[in-house]
C-alpha cells in the first residue's frame, strides 16, 4: 500500500469514528495522539460554538489548555458542557454587553466573532490590561484587490468610504473593509501583542455555509455536472480543523503580525477537487462538463453568482485563489490531505437531518444547472430549437 493511501485511510478512519463520538471525545482522543503543551494556558474565546470556534476549542483542550467561552448562549448552547461559559454580547450597547469579561485575566484571547470595529475596539480595549495576547480572526477579504497572484501580507488593504458603517451592505461589499478596521482596532489596543489572521474559505465538517460542501454533495448526486472554467483553475481552501490546530500554536508561541491562512500546501485546482470528490464518493457516473468562464459570465455566473467558491482566474480575480501562504507555513501551519477534507465533509453533510439536507445553502439548484448546461450545449452545437433561458442567480454574499 502506498504511503499516501495509508495516510488517507488513517485519517479517514480516525475522523469517521471521532465524528460519531462528538467533539469532546475528539478532544480527549486527540490528547493521546497530540503531545500536551508544556505550559498550560488560560484561553478566552469570544464566540466558540459555531464552526471555527469548536475546532479551536477541541484542539486547545487536546493540548491541555483551559478554556472560557464568551457568547450570547444562542448558538449550540449545549456544546462543551465542561467548559466555562460567560454570557454577554459583543455589542456593549446590548444588554449586559461585555460586563462578564470585566476583572478576569487570561493568557490569550481568540476573537472569532468580531465584525464591526466599534465592538472589536470595545473588547480589545477592555481586555488589553488583562490578556497577554489577542488573536483576531480577520479574512483574506481584508485585501483591497485579488488581481496579483501569490501576493503576500504586504498587499494593499480594503478601505471603506464610511468607517462607521454597521451593515455588510446588500452584496456584502463592506465585509473586507470592516475586517480591516477591526484589525486596526485590535492592533491599536494591543500593539505588538496581536495576531491578525486572514483565512481564505474555511471548509469541512460543520461548515454552516455549504459553499464548499456543495461540490462533494453535487458530485455524489451523479449525472452531468456543471464544472466551471477549466480543470486548471486554481482553488484555495483551509480545513477548519487544520486552522483550529494551528491557532493553538499561534497562542502557544505568542505569534504576532498578519498571516494569510489558506491552503492546501501545494497549489490545487478545480480538476483536483473533482478528482478528490470522485475518490471520496466512488461515483463513476458523474460527468463534469467544463463550461468556459466567458459563457458563465454572460449568464450571471461571474464568480459572484450561484456557483460557489470558484472564481475565474483572470482580471480582478487572477490572484483570488493564489494568495501566498509561505509566512503561515513557516510558522507551522500544516494541512491534512484534501481527500480527507472532502470525505469528512460529505460524511458530515449526510449525517444532517433530511430537512436540512434538502435545503442546500449554496450552489446551483438542479433546475438552474440543467438550464445552463442545456444553453451551453446549444451554443457549442447549435440545434434547431432553443432551450429555455436559465433563471437569474440569486447573487451570493461576497466575502470569505
Ligand atoms: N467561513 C469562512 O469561509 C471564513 C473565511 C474567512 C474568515 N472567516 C472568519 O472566521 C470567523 C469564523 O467564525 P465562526 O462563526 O466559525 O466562529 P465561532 O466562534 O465558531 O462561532 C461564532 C460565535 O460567536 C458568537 N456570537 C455571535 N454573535 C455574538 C454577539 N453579538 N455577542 C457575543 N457572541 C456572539 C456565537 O454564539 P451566540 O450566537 O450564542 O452568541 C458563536 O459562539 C469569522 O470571524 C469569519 O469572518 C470565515
Amino acid at each position: 500500500m502506498s504511503t499516501s493511501r495509508r495516510t488517507f485511510l488513517q485519517y479517514s478512519l480516525t475522523a469517521a469514528s471521532m465524528l460519531a463520538l462528538g467533539p469532546e471525545a475528539l478532544a480527549a482522543s486527540s490528547k493521546k495522539g497530540t503531545a500536551s503543551a508544556k505550559a498550560k494556558l488560560k484561553l478566552l474565546v469570544l464566540g466558540g460554538t459555531s464552526f471555527l470556534g469548536p475546532a479551536f476549542v477541541n484542539a486547545a483542550l487536546a493540548r491541555g489548555h483551559t478554556l472560557t467561552l464568551f457568547n450570547r448562549g444562542k448558538t449550540r448552547p449545549t456544546l462543551f458542557p465542561n467548559v466555562e461559559k460567560l454570557q454577554g454580547d459583543r455589542d456593549p450597547k446590548k444588554g449586559e454587553g461585555l460586563k462578564a469579561l470585566e476583572g478576569r485575566k487570561w493568557d490569550a484571547v481568540l476573537d472569532t466573532s468580531g465584525y464591526y470595529p466599534r465592538m472589536v475596539k470595545a473588547s480589545a480595549e477592555l481586555l488589553a490590561p488583562n490578556v497577554g495576547h489577542y488573536v483576531y480572526i480577520s479574512s483574506i477579504s481584508a485585501y483591497a484587490n485579488n488581481d496579483v497572484p501569490y501576493e503576500n501580507e504586504s498587499g494593499p488593504t480594503a478601505k471603506l468610504a464610511d468607517p462607521t458603517v454597521e451593515t455588510m451592505g446588500p452584496k456584502y461589499e463592506n465585509f473586507g473593509g470592516l475586517k480591516r478596521l477591526c484589525e486596526e482596532a485590535v492592533e491599536a489596543a494591543l500593539p505588538d501583542r496581536a495576531a491578525l489572521i486572514r483565512p481564505g474559505y474555511i471548509v469541512g465538517p460543520d461548515d454552516p455555509t455549504d459553499r464548499f460542501t456543495y461540490w462533494p454533495v453535487r458530485y455524489a448526486r451523479g449525472g452531468e455536472m456543471l464544472a466551471p472554467g477549466t480543470p486548471e483553475d486554481p482553488l484555495q481552501i483551509i480545513d477548519v480543523r487544520d486552522l483550529g490546530e494551528w491557532l493553538v500554536r499561534v497562542v502557544e508561541n505568542k505569534l504576532t503580525g498578519v498571516y494569510n491562512t489558506t491552503g492546501p500546501e501545494k497549489p490545487w485546482t478545480m480538476g483536483g477537487l473533482f478528482a478528490a470528490c470522485k475518490a471520496a464518493t466512488g461515483n463513476k457516473s458523474t460527468k463534469p462538463i467544463w463550461v468556459p468562464a466567458e459563457f458563465l459570465a454572460r449568464n450571471g455566473e461571474d464568480g459572484e453568482g450561484d456557483i460557489p467558491i470558484w472564481a475565474p482566474p483572470e482580471g480582478k480575480n487572477k490572484g483570488f485563489h493564489l494568495r501566498s501562504i509561505d509566512k503561515a507555513m513557516k510558522a507551522g501551519l500544516k494541512f491534512r490531505p484534501v481527500s480527507v477534507t472532502v470525505k469528512d465533509t460529505l460524511r458530515y453533510f449526510n449525517s444532517l437531518p433530511e430537512e436540512r439536507r434538502n435545503k442546500m445553502r449554496a450552489g446551483l439548484s438542479p433546475e438552474r444547472e440543467k438550464a445552463l448546461l442545456a444553453l451551453w450545449a446549444q451554443e457549442e452545437k447549435p440545434a434547431e430549437s432553443s432551450p429555455e433561458p436559465p433563471s437569474k442567480p440569486a447573487k451570493r454574499k461576497k466575502g470569505r
